[in-house]
């Protein structure tokens, strides 16, 4: 046993706790215990350890009252390192009670001057930001007049749109909407404008090439609104009263009257013995509502393959005369390819452009202007 075997080494009279010491020692050498680090006691906490403590506390809350910005961050430092329940000054408190007898008066003292630093700077940068936000507020000037929010407002084309789908409403007629993309049924076909119509020509539409393919026929934009009146004929059986607004395209050279896209009207009216009479009442009800009561319709002889007879029509706004259009009886071979029966229904048809009522209506001189987006123009509708 390495006990006794120690024991017989050492003379009699030693003292335990020697005794102890050796037997120990003994232990850890035979059998390579590790040796415990010893807890530093309260009692035996060295000085400078507090001191370094008190140095860091004070270093980062004078560094954490700096940097806060208002009254909420400075009472959040003021909680962190001053507070009563869990300040970090507790741990202070706890480090001086810590200290050896001889040290307390030093380290004692020391405890007090860093509370009161920090408790100064903290009350100071409280003031400085007290008197920041007065000094804000009545840099506040509230008989200044606010910055208004700039509020959009509708295209003038679309404020016009808007105003005649609801007249239009007025007199009975159901707003319907169709494709921009068309095929030739729609758009020459069944509205009587046979293959070698001039109408029909490459150079005067604009085919997507692209797109013949997938869909397995030639397709354009639509150049004409009055192919909505077949989308519709298709569908629902005679009577039949809508209007259709909307963009239809043509090459045309671009001018201060023509624009390669615009914007169409097409009303359309089926039904048993309609007239002609019964056309010119709506478009002369439908100006005198738009510009006022002193505007004249007058229509001209014309011709259009899906209608007959067929008129131009012009308004009389002011002293001059405008065309604003085409009109007139549905032609029986349009019926004919909808599957309506020409003998028993009867219907006008009218196309009007947008633009010109649009330009009249706000005295705009240049078509152009609608479609270049410039908000000094746009702003002033
Ligand atoms: N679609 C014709 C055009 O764009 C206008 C037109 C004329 C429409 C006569 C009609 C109509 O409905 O009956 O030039």
């Amino acid at each position: 046993m390495p006990i006794r075997l120690a024991s017989q080494f050492l003379p009699s009279g030693t003292p335990a706790k020697l005794w102890y010491i050796l037997i120990s020692t003994a232990l850890q050498v035979t059998f390579g215990c590790p040796q415990k680090p010893t807890p530093p006691s309260l009692s035996t906490r060295f000085p400078m350890d507090i001191l370094a403590a008190f140095a860091e506390f004070e270093s980062s809350a004078l560094a954490a009252i700096a940097a806060a910005t208002d009254a909420a961050g400075i009472e959040k430092v003021r909680i962190e390192f001053l507070g009563q329940k869990n300040g970090r000054i507790r741990d202070l408190q706890k480090l001086v009670g810590s200290a050896a007898p001889a040290d307390k008066p030093a380290v004692g003292k020391r405890f007090n001057e860093v509370r009161t630093t920090v408790s100064e700077q903290l009350e100071v940068r409280q003031q400085q930001l007290v008197a920041q936000a007065s000094k804000a507020a009545s840099d506040f000037d509230v008989t200044l007049p606010g910055d208004r929010p700039r509020l959009g407002r509708l295209h003038p084309i679309t404020q016009v749109i808007a105003e005649f789908r609801e007249l239009m409403g007025r007199f009975g007629f159901t707003v319907v909407d169709g494709p921009e993309i068309e095929d030739e049924r729609h758009n020459f076909e069944a509205l009587n404008i046979p293959e070698d119509h001039p109408a029909r020509d490459p150079l005067d539409n604009f085919y997507i090439a692209c797109a013949s393919a997938t869909h397995g026929g030639p397709v354009l934009l639509r150049s004409q609104t009055s192919t909505v009146q077949i989308r519709t004929m298709e569908k629902v059986a005679p009577p039949v009263r809508i209007v259709s607004l909307g963009r239809v395209y043509r090459p045309d050279t671009i001018d201060a009257t023509h624009s390669c896209m615009f914007h169409q009207m097409e009303g359309l009216l089926v039904d048993r013995n309609v007239s002609m009479a019964q056309l010119k009442t709506v478009l002369s009800q439908f100006a005198r509502s738009f510009l006022g009561p002193g505007v004249e319709i007058r229509f001209r002889p014309s011709f259009f393959p899906f209608t007959e007879p067929s008129v131009e029509v012009d308004m009389k706004w002011g002293d001059s005369w405008m065309e604003i259009g085409g009109a007139g009886m549905v032609d029986p071979a349009v019926f004919e390819a909808v599957g309506y029966d020409p003998e028993i229904y009867t219907g006008f048809a009218f196309g009007l452009g947008i633009e010109r009522f649009c330009m009249k209506h706000f005295a705009v001189d240049d078509i152009r202007r609608f479609y270049e987006n410039d908000l000094r123009f746009l702003s002033q509708f």
